[in-house]
């Protein structure tokens, strides 16, 4: 018997690194899975025996033919991971920032994981209950001086993730929010780059420079953030609800890697 045997879930970003690991953790444990996303997930709907849709988050007619679908496919919904999020241009001051920067950030990781909620919950509801999963980040909980957009629209979703945990909870619907420091997907490989090109310095240094900052002195891996997401939709989490989950190594703690 698997950890969250029977249940449904859609997980957003799916095709990612972390939205990939979850999807392949849940459906181990015995979750029907529907992959979405912007980005092919076709391959790996087939190897865990899922489906795989594409669907742009920011969209809301989109949000509710996915939902539709799922509950007359499978006949129900009960877990909901937004995974998908971009990190829009980490060089950036707030006086370099575009308003059009700003928006499409918070379209993406604020809108598109509110759409999610919105149209998860009515489901959930027809269901007995269910768990949302937003992705927030460790950087929700502490200023940077650039990336202000990334930043904001994270903080966000926590607040987001507490409001729909507390008017969830009559409905038996729990709603959490996960905040990973740096955890090694495309997303934080296109960060070090792009700093390490700014400074004119190796991937390596650059990279050198993240995990200083992480007292146990390694990043973190999409299966670590997997792990305690399925924790989370499993009914092993059952009293836990509107809670913020920091998954970094100590990053958010400060000190640094002896
Ligand atoms: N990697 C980290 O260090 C880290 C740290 C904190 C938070 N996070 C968060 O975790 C989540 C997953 O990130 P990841 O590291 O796996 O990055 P990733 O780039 O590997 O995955 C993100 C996925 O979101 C998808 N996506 C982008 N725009 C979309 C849209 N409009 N509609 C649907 N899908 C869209 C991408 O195609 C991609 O597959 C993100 O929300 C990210 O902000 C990551």
């Amino acid at each position: 018997m698997g950890r969250v045997e029977g249940k449904v879930a859609i997980v957003t970003g799916g095709a990612g690194g972390i939205g990939s690991a979850t999807c392949r953790l849940l459906a181990k444990e015995g979750a029907k899975v529907v992959v979405t996303d912007v980005a092919d997930g076709q391959n790996l709907a087939r190897e865990i025996g899922g489906a795989y849709h594409h669907h742009d988050v920011t969209s809301e007619e989109r949000w509710q033919d996915i939902v539709t679908g799922v509950e007359k496919k499978l006949g129900r919904l009960d877990i909901l991971v937004n995974a998908a999020g971009i990190e829009g241009d980490m060089t950036q001051g707030t006086p370099e920032t575009s308003l059009k920067e700003w928006k499409h950030v918070h379209a993406i990781n604020l809108d598109g994981t509110f759409l999610g909620c919105k149209s998860a919950m009515p489901a959930m509801r027809r269901a007995g209950g269910g768990s949302i999963i937003n992705l927030s980040s460790a950087v929700a909980l502490m200023a940077t001086p650039v990336s202000a957009p990334y930043g904001s629209s994270k903080a966000a979703v926590k607040h987001l993730s507490g409001s729909v945990a507390s008017f969830g909870a009559a409905d038996r619907i729990r709603c959490n929010s996960v905040h990973p420091g740096l955890i090694r997907t495309r997303m934080l490989d296109d960060i070090h780059a792009t700093r390490a090109r700014a400074k004119n310095i190796s991937f390596d240094e650059s990279r050198s420079l993240s995990v200083v900052r992480v007292p146990m002195g390694v990043l973190g891996e999409p299966e670590d953030v997997a792990n305690l997401i399925l924790f989370l939709a499993s009914d092993e989490s059952r009293y836990i609800t509107g809670a913020a989950h920091v998954i970094d190594g100590g990053w958010s703690v400060g000190g640094t890697a002896k």
